[in-house]
């Protein structure tokens, strides 16, 4: 990937980022990536194999069938393999395993962290990365808000069942530098004034826009980053906007929205590419700048998010509310 420097009025301040000078050596450790099968995860691993080269890639995307996981595989294995320019070149090459999961229920997340955790004894990289918007009003199977379900509590209760992996992975070694990556959004500007409505998330909130549903659990993520990174100092966590990129998310909203439909020509004016738009991922997961707990857009730019996302109070609210109702599921107490 050549050398990428976000552009938009929202990034203007952005920091190039070269794919092949700043991807370090990751011969030997273990990424997971959720809703890597979708545009920004799955360029991410291939990003990260073709560069980095770590001993195994998980994608952990929605269950499909064989012929499909495996296409989702062979395409990140071989899409990697085109450029090698810059990879250390006495690491092996990347594994790309496909793990079930879907985030409307905690039954698939579970099975989903025990898959992994039979397979590997270390964690080197989370990437929670899977996201849905403007979905029509629900909810996950067990009752929770579809989009405050799948984008938050789902990845929460992911992130809980990984973290003791994580943690021993970062005890390993001196300076070990293990890392959570939360996809947010710009978008968690649109939450409700106060950030989450507690009461409504055990309904689909239908009195809310699907921008406030999108919003308060996009909050959510930025407060899970934060939260991580203060109960587990070895690992370094970060929460992340990648800016507005012309991906599977824009196909979604412009079957639901007549205003996206209409301004899809004039899109490229205002979103960037996956080629480019993906420098956030990749410096959030690699850049030593990262300072952990922190919110950032593209590139590497903090201080940014809203006032909710800032508040210590609704953090505090929000993992007491968490733990509630994450509590005897896969074992956490
Ligand atoms: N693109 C942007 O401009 C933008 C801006 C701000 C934030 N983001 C965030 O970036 C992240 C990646 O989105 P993207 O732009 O790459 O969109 P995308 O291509 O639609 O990727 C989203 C991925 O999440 C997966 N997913 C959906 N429902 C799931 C479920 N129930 N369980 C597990 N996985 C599920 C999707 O699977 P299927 O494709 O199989 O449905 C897809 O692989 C999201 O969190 C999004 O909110 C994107």
């Amino acid at each position: 990937m050549a050398r990428v420097t976000l552009l938009g009025s929202r990034n203007k301040s952005a920091t190039a980022f070269d794919a092949a000078r700043d991807i370090p050596c990751m011969a030997g450790k273990v990424v997971l990536i959720t809703g890597a099968a979708g545009d920004l995860g799955r360029q991410t691993a291939i990003e990260l194999a073709r560069h980095g080269r770590p001993a195994r890639i998980y994608v952990a995307d929605l269950p499909r069938g064989e012929k499909a996981r495996k296409a989702v595989v062979d395409r990140i294995t071989h899409e990697a393999s085109t450029e090698t320019e810059g990879a250390d070149i006495l690491a092996p090459r990347t594994e790309v395993r496909f793990l079930d999961l879907d985030f409307r229920s905690f039954e698939s997340v579970k099975a989903c962290a025990a898959e992994f955790l039979a397979a590997e004894k270390r964690l080197d990289v989370l990437v929670l990365n899977a996201g849905i918007i403007r979905v029509a009003t629900g909810t996950t199977k067990e009752g929770h808000e579809v989009h405050f379900g799948l984008n938050y509590l789902g990845h929460a209760l992911l992130a809980k069942l990984l973290v003791p992996t994580l943690v021993h992975t970062a005890q390993q070694q001196l300076g070990a530098d293990v890392r959570v990556v939360v996809v947010s959004s710009e978008g968690h500007a649109m939450a409700p004034k106060r950030g989450i409505q507690f009461d409504k998330l055990r309904t689909g909130c239908a009195d809310m826009s699907y921008a406030q549903r999108y919003g308060q659990s996009k909050v959510a993520l930025i407060h899970l980053a934060r939260a991580l990174g203060r109960q587990h100092p070895e690992l370094k966590t970060a929460a992340v906007h990648p800016g507005r990129i012309l991906t599977g998310m824009a196909t979604a909203l412009s079957k639901e929205s007549l205003l996206v439909r209409v301004t899809a020509p004039i899109a490229p004016l205002f979103c960037v590419p996956v080629s480019v738009g993906i420098a956030n991922h990749l410096w959030a997961v690699t850049s030593p700048a990262v300072v952990s707990g922190t919110y950032y857009e593209p590139v590497g730019v903090s201080g940014k998010e809203s006032a909710v996302a800032k508040d210590k109070d609704l953090s505090g609210r929000l993992w007491e509310w968490t733990e509630g109702e994450l509590k005897g599921v896969g074992g956490i107490v």
